[in-house]
């Protein structure tokens, strides 16, 4: 008989809604080549909640690009993962009771959206440790957090070597800026002057601000100006104007990295 090997984390709260992480499941599509290429390419859905309609989501858009993703829903909570089971759904989605240790898989992407910002920020490294150290050869993680309506998200790209790239999903209804208030864990309380963080959320909302009168083009053509603003001034930006147009920039994980604390 095998040992039940127990997950690693704690049952927390299962907020959930869908389409709530649509942002992230579009950047996923566009920024994951191997998922046109890999025969069955794996993807673990680390904490999908109280009810499993992220997962379901993230099931739809994958497999319009490639039908044979093979899907994984993960929580520690062994009641939602029955629940979950017991969804009538046409999708080929599992579930299993899982952690971060990944439940013994080895996925090319793990999504974990509105988990780690309920755990200590000090154990962020550790989980994200456990978690990379499971990837399949040239995987990475989506370590994100987003409000209720997914309208603000933001999400760290993080593989074997580190986190990698930080992305800031904007409500252009308003300050870009805003999205500090969906800063993942490690970065949540690093808004405050003297941080990488917050020079790079400060000097997008002054080029925001400075292309006011650029929204007669629509508040796209205007975030997309201030980000080749910031691009220009020496930001690491790491994607170009079709994901700018859309409130969203992608900066290396270096121009943003919390200053250690002394
Ligand atoms: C707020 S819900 C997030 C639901 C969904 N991902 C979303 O963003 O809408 C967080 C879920 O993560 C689960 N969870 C917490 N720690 C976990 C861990 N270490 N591994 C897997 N699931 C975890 C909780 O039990 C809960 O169901």
């Amino acid at each position: 008989m095998t040992k039940a090997v127990r997950p690693l984390g704690s049952v927390t709260r299962g907020t959930t809604a869908p389409r709530r992480l649509r942002r992230a499941d579009r950047w996923l599509v566009a920024n994951w080549p191997a998922l046109r290429s890999a025969p069955v390419p794996l993807v673990a859905d680390l904490g999908f909640g109280a009810l499993p309609v992220t997962t379901f989501d993230l099931a739809t858009r994958l497999r319009r690009v490639n039908p044979h993703v093979r899907l994984v829903g993960l929580d520690v909570d062994p009641a939602r993962v029955v629940a979950a089971q017991a969804v009538d759904t046409d999708l080929p989605v599992e579930f299993a009771v899982g952690g971060f240790e990944l439940a013994g898989l080895r996925p090319d992407v793990v999504r974990a959206f509105n988990v780690l910002r309920q755990y200590p920020v000090d154990e962020v490294p550790r989980w994200w440790a456990e978690m990379t150290a499971r990837l399949a050869p040239g995987g990475f993680v989506l370590d994100g957090t987003c409000d209720e309506t997914g309208r603000l998200a933001s999400w760290i790209r993080l593989t074997e070597d580190g986190p990698q790239s930080l992305t800031l999903a904007a409500d252009l209804s308003g300050e870009p800026g805003l999205v500090a208030a969906r800063l993942p864990k490690i970065l949540i309380s690093r808004n405050v002057a003297g941080e990488p963080a917050h020079a790079l959320l400060s000097r997008l909302d002054e080029a925001w601000n400075r292309f006011a009168w650029r929204s007669v083009f629509g508040p796209r053509q205007r975030f997309a100006a201030a980000v080749a603003e910031l691009r220009d001034a020496g930001w690491p930006v790491l994607d170009g104007p079709a994901r700018w147009r859309r409130g969203e920039v992608t900066v290396a994980w270096n121009a943003v990295a919390p200053r250690p604390s002394r």
